[in-house]
């Protein structure tokens, strides 16, 4: 039934892999209809590219490595930025259409802690949406590409040898669950802030194609190390609205209720400091009761046509940005840890890759950099079929993961339960943790493991949640997205956190670094 390449995810990831394998056959296998699924569609910022004037790699790679806090691996940052430029026009090929000035040169513009001005973007607010639009028509047009959409993968097949041999999956129009075996399997399934209750993704990026890497023993790394964003619109809606960081590049400033601005008191670069920075701030003034607001009132008429988003989220809620203020506060928004991979994006395991947010390229090390993200899936994308293009493809005979050992159908989580959880990571895991807070949330973790009506997607969601809170637990010291506020303090020497459930369930830290 399907290809031996397998590709679980259909985002700009995993379709721009799936094109760039041609002419070789893959199947990209995606829980919803294709275009609905992930957090791609819903990318603001835009992609960033030393495209525009006065700028080079060499500039992007120094931001780069300087956001990540000591743990962006260097050979990973260069591959990134260098191929840069190429990416932006290659995606063009394809249909993308980014923003372009009256002359015809790409419109770039900032972002925090960019030296240069070098975000490119697509109908303003909309890079993310208009990737997918143009990637969907290659794809759907591509004759070696199988595309199966509406089968839920609840978990990787592995061999005798423990390689991964292709994947289990409910395909839910016939009600029914399969072995889908295949030589290589591509891990494309996005990020995980469902598992907050304040979050920028899609409800259902709750971490699933990280729990099965670490079931199937790949080595997990940096898990602890989330990224939340400063500036979710405080609407009460569930996905929060981002108001995108461009917003500030553009202008905007932060404030309190008073309309008076507080970066200044957090980080000499104000509202364009390191992201991390911003979202403890904003937290801050938040829990100090003096309140956090954006005032993007200096962005003037035009605004409804260069963050059409962002206004539409706005007007959902009887607020115009160009005459109030909006509030905000943080939300998880990216996970930098990962699938641990090389630079051709293979895991730890034979057979097993991973692409996009669920990987650990070493691109972002503790602190992405904005908008390094949709780069890096197309980047890495591309190496990962480089590499498995021409190669030999192994016959792997599954021996693993049962049909049975699932519930009759993958109902996702029970809403409640998935809410106890939410709440527990929000209040123990997030922007400042200690010692208690991520013992209180891996109590509810624990909880929730013995809860009757645990189904696949709560016990996948429970893997993720308590890879990162083991995760932020080991790691003693603030880097980056981590913030402990039991151990403010930066150590000397980068390390990564590497968990791997198969050799032990102990933790072990590994240098990395020389
Ligand atoms: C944003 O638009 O602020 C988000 C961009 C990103 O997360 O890279």
């Amino acid at each position: 039934m399907t290809s031996p390449i397998l590709i679980v995810g259909a985002g700009v990831a995993g379709l721009y892999t799936a094109l760039k394998l041609a002419p070789r056959p893959v199947t990209v296998v995606t829980a919803r209809p294709l275009g609905e699924d992930g957090s791609s569609p819903w990318a603001q910022g835009g992609m960033a590219a030393a495209v525009g004037e006065n700028d080079s790699p060499h500039l992007h790679f120094a931001d780069t490595m300087e956001a990540g806090a000591g743990l962006v691996d260097p050979d990973a940052a260069r591959m990134l930025v260098d191929a840069g430029p190429e990416t932006v026009a290659d995606l063009e090929r394809y249909g993308v259409k980014f923003d372009r000035d009256a002359a015809g040169k790409l419109k770039v513009g900032r972002e925090a802690a960019h030296c240069r001005d070098r975000i490119v973007h697509a109908t303003g607010d909309r890079a993310g949406a208009e990737i997918m639009r143009a990637l969907i028509v290659a794809a759907r047009q591509s004759a070696h590409i199988e595309i199966l959409e509406r089968v839920v993968v609840e978990d990787l097949l592995t061999d005798d040898n423990g390689a991964v041999a292709g994947v289990l999956a409910f395909i839910v129009e016939e009600g029914r669950r399969v072995s889908m075996e295949a030589s290589e399997t591509i891990l494309a399934t996005g990020g995980l802030g469902g598992l907050y209750a304040v979050t920028t993704n899609p409800k259902p990026a709750q971490g699933h194609g990280l729990a099965f890497a670490a079931r199937a023993g790949a080595i997990i790394r940096d898990p602890e190390f989330v990224q939340f964003h400063p500036t979710a619109l405080d609407f009460g809606e569930d996905p929060a609205p981002l108001a995108t960081e461009a917003l500030r590049g553009e202008g905007a400033t932060l404030v309190n209720a008073d309309g008076k601005p507080f970066m200044q008191r957090y980080h000499r670069d104000r509202d364009l400091a390191p992201r991390d920075v911003v979202a403890r701030a904003v937290e801050e003034e938040r829990k100090a009761g003096r309140g956090a607001f954006l005032d993007a009132r200096g962005i003037g008429p035009d605004f409804p046509e260069m963050f059409p988003t962002v206004f539409a989220a706005c007007a959902r809620h009887q607020v115009d940005p160009r005459e109030g203020l909006l509030p905000v506060a943080p939300a998880a928004h990216y996970h930098m840890g990962g699938v641990l991979t090389d630079m051709q994006g293979r895991s730890s395991l034979d057979g097993l890759s991973a692409v996009g947010e669920v990987a650990s390229t070493g691109v972002h090390g503790a602190n992405r950099l904005a908008s390094n993200s949709l780069l890096e899936a197309v980047v890495f994308g591309a190496a990962i079929a480089e590499r498995l293009k021409s190669a030999p493809l192994v016959i792997r005979n599954d021996a693993g993961a049962p049909e049975d050992r699932f519930d009759l159908a993958p109902k996702p989580a029970d809403p409640a339960l998935m809410a106890r959880l939410r709440k527990a990571m929000s209040d123990g895991a997030a922007v400042v943790r200690t010692e208690e807070s991520l013992n209180a949330a891996l109590d509810a973790i624990n909880d929730l493991n013995q809860h009757p009506l645990k189904t696949s997607g709560l016990k996948s969601a429970l893997a993720s949640a308590e890879l990162i809170v083991q995760g932020a637990l080991m790691r003693e010291e603030s880097r980056g997205g981590h913030y402990r506020a039991d151990f403010p303090e930066t150590a000397e020497e980068p390390m990564h956190t590497e968990i791997c459930l198969a050799e032990t369930a102990e933790l072990e830290w590994e240098e990395e670094l020389s």
